[in-house]
Parts: structure tokens; sequence; C-alpha cells
């Protein structure tokens, strides 16, 4: 049975627009949007009213790089996809599009059907899949075409992580090859993986062994030279690119010398590069290995430039590239050698209202802030306008967001399966209040509705940039 759902009374905020306009959603849909007190809106029944007087009224946001489940380092991402898409939704996030990885030796296929399987019957929201390429060959570049016709329309190359995801440049170049031939999206992960180990392998020979010195290993650039060879490299395949987890204000500079050259180059960006920075990984007692991630946090000086670079457009995403291990066990296999920590931090939960706290601290606007973290992505992933925004005909994923109401994030509080937050303390003027997802309540005035089991997997087009 169809229920009829009217949102009344909010500040509609999307991308492009500010409106005070009431939402009438039908059929899981959004039906249509009339300006609060008009004849239209008031002539509107519904089998249930939010009343939504004082709160923005946002797309749910998509979280366009998640890793739930993910074998690395010897364990495993603690959130599962139960885990994780409930507290995405406590986030205000209603979409994720997470990694499904290809082992080196594996078909795609298997390495799909397998995230398929660990998705399937467990999300409280909808998700997607990118494909991660681990071992790219004749086999598996076939196996792309394939994908892309399902819906999985993008693909991660690592020039990091060698023996484990990396791949060399003829394989990059091989694999960008075959996107720009069927339409499949490159994401990069730009850090020279060769180098770097070699800077390990130094480093611990000097007795180098706590969490600070990954940040040092892995140079700023290391990141910026990775950058300009991948772009390069796309120009040479004639196909677009997708940096992600940007965090160096010299990769960024990579990134804006292409763009202005006309190039389909984009970039994403993380909280954990805009809030954290090199003082967390120096942080006494093994505690800054809460904060190994790679591309690794950066000097604070770093973050004046990626907050330009999303105000300039040539930061395009913010995503949360959401990895948690827990301290207690995981973190803690890196004890006197820092490469030996799980790389990745928690945060799908906590992106809304950080990137909800810049607007407050004068860093985007707010309809920026819906811009780098709900429509953008929906864009750069084949989504739009099914997700990213509130327009008639989109799915109904919706956020009453209270921007007044204050809240500190904590790992006492968050809902994420880890044992600690990377923001911890950090006090946040805003929170989200009601979620829906395809127009049922999942998170209903700060109580959770929701179930596994309603999120779905949703094919995606290939990237609406091009
Ligand atoms: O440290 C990170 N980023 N862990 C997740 C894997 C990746 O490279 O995105
Ligand atoms: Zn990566
Ligand atoms: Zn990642």
């Amino acid at each position: 049975m169809s229920i009829r759902t009217l949102i009344r009374g909010g500040l509609v905020v999307t991308a492009s627009d500010e409106l005070h306009a009431d939402v009438l959603i039908e059929d899981g849909r959004v039906a249509a949007l009339a300006a609060h007190g008009s004849a239209a809106a008031e002539a509107w029944t519904a089998d249930r009213t939010i009343d939504a007087t004082g709160k923005y009224v946002i797309p749910g946001g998509v979280d366009a790089h998640t890793h739930m489940e993910l074998p690395f380092g010897g364990t495993s991402a603690s959130d599962t996809f139960e885990t994780g898409t409930r507290a995405a939704a406590w986030g205000g996030t209603t979409t994720i599009v997470d990694f499904a990885v290809q082992s080196v030796g594996h078909s795609l296929r298997e390495g799909l059907d397998t995230w398929y399987a660990k998705a399937d019957g467990n999300c409280a929201v909808d998700y997607a899949f990118h494909m991660i390429l681990s071992d790219v060959n004749e086999r598996t570049l076939k196996e792309m075409d394939h994908l892309v016709g399902e819906g999985v329309t993008s693909f991660k190359l690592f020039m990091a992580y060698p023996g484990v995801f990396y791949s060399d440049d003829g394989q990059i170049l091989r694999a960008m090859q075959r996107g720009a031939a069927n339409g499949g999206l490159i994401m990069m992960h730009a850090e020279n993986g060769i180098a770097i180990d070699v800077l390990v392998e130094q480093a611990l020979a000097r007795g180098e062994t706590d969490p600070r010195h990954h940040g040092e290993v892995r140079k700023v650039l290391l990141e910026a030279e990775a950058t300009h060879r991948a772009i390069q490299l796309a120009r040479v395949a004639g196909a677009p690119l997708y940096v992600v987890h940007v965090s160096a204000e010299e990769a960024v500079a990579e990134l804006a010398a292409a763009r202005d050259k006309g190039l389909p180059v984009f970039g994403e960006t993380c909280p954990q590069y805009l809030f954290l920075s090199t003082d967390n990984l120096e942080e006494p007692d093994f505690q800054g290995a809460k904060y190994v991630c790679s591309t690794p946090l950066r000097p604070k000086e770093h973050q004046a430039a990626l907050w330009r670079g999303l105000r300039t457009n040539d930061l395009q995403v913010v995503s949360t590239d959401h990895c948690p291990f827990c301290f207690r066990g995981q973190k803690e296999l890196g004890r006197g050698d820092f490469s030996k920590i799980p790389n990745g931090l928690p945060g799908v939960e906590n992106r809304m209202d950080l990137l909800h706290q810049a607007v407050l601290d004068g860093h985007i606007s707010r309809r920026r802030w819906i811009e780098i973290a709900c429509a953008s992505p929906a864009r750069m992933f084949g989504l739009y306008p099914q997700k990213g925004t509130i327009a008639p005909g989109s799915d109904a994923d919706i956020v009453l967001y209270d921007p007044h109401a204050e809240q500190v994030i904590s790992a006492e509080t968050h809902h994420m399966n880890v044992d600690y937050s990377a923001y911890e303390g950090r006090r946040i003027t805003g929170r989200v209040d009601t979620v829906l997802s395809r127009g049922e309540l999942v998170i209903d005035q700060r109580e959770f509705t929701g179930r596994a089991g309603h999120g779905a997997f949703v094919p995606r087009s290939t990237c609406q940039y091009l």
C-alpha cells in the first residue's frame, strides 16, 4: 500500500536552491514541491504529515567512498553492511557506494558477487558498488565491460600498496583505455607506493616505529607525483579520472592545473583531511594509530588548500573513505611497527555534521554543503537525480536537519561499530533529526526505525559530468 507523506514547513536546501517549501512523497518518490502556505500545498492531503518547522529539508547524503567489512592489513574493517549503513542513516547518509574487491588471481565477477552477498538483506539504506581492480589482465579488462552493463561503472586502481592492490603504469594505462571505451570511470589512489615502501623500510631500520612515521614516509611529493602521473596517463588514454582521498595542497594544484586545461579530471577529499592533521598522528601512547590512513593526514597548513579547492570546484566531492578498525586488537597490530597498523578511519556517521559545521565556520555555503555531499557524488557516479536532490521523481531520500541542535561527537554515542571516534569531543552545531529512505522512516526524531534489508542495490549509469 502506498503511503502519502507530507513534509511541511521546512527550508528545502538543495545544491541549487533554498526554498520554504512543502514536499509531497508518494510511492517512495518525491511527487511534488510547493511553496509553504501556497494554495497548492494547502490542498494536499496525506496519510502522514511530518512537521519540519525550524529544520532544513535536505537530500540524503551520498557517501561515494566506504569500505564495509574490507579485509585489509591482516584484519577486516569493523563495520558490517548492517552496522555501517545503520550508522550512515544516523548521520544523514542514505546512499553509500562501497568498494567491492577483486583479489589477485581471481575474477571481478567473484569479487563483486562476494560483495553482493555481504550487502544483500543487511543494509538499512541504499547501496551501490565500485570495483577495486587488483589484477589487471586481458580477462579482467573484458570483465570491466560487463560490470559497466550491470551498473558498476567505476573502477579503483592503486599506485600504492605493492603486492596487495598495486597496479603498474602499464596496467593503469590499459584499464584507463578500457574505461575510455566502455564509459567506466577510473578512480585513483594516487601515491607512489614503490618509493614509499623504500622509505618505510629505511624508517623501520632507523628504529622509527611510531604512528607518526606513517605520515612522514608517505610524503606530500609522492602524492603529488602520483597525481601528476595519473593525470598524464589518463590524457594518453583519453580517459576521465577521479582521484580519491586527496590530502595534499600539491596534489590539489595538480588537479587544478589539469582542470584549467579543460581535462575531465575530478578530485575527492575527506573530512579527516579537512579537520584532522599530523598533530593527531603524533598523539602519545600509540593513540596516533587511530589516525593512520592513506593518503595520510597532513600538516594543518594543507587544510586551507583543500577548503579552497572545494570552493573553486577543483575538488568536487567529500566522501568519508570510511574504513574503521578498532583501536583495541586492530590498530594495535602495529605496535612497534607503524607499517602494520591497518589503514583507515571511521567517519560515515560524521560527514554531514562536520560539513554543516564547515558552513557555520564560513568555509563553504549551505548549498555547496549539499552539492559536495549529495548532488556531486550522485552525478559523478551516475545516480542523479534519483539520488542527491529533492525534485519530482527523485527517490524520497530526505533528511530533516536541525541546524541549531548542539552535539559533541563521541564513541560513547556514535553508532559505528568501532571503539573510538576520530573526532572525539568535537562540538558541532547541527544534527540529523529524521531520515527517510525511499519514503520510509529510518530515523524518526532521533529514534532508529529502519531495518536491515530495507536498503537495496542501486545500479548506476556512467559519470554524468562527461
Ligand atoms: O587508509 C585507507 N584509506 N584505507 C582504505 C583503503 C583505501 O586506500 O582507500
Ligand atoms: Zn585508497
Ligand atoms: Zn578507500
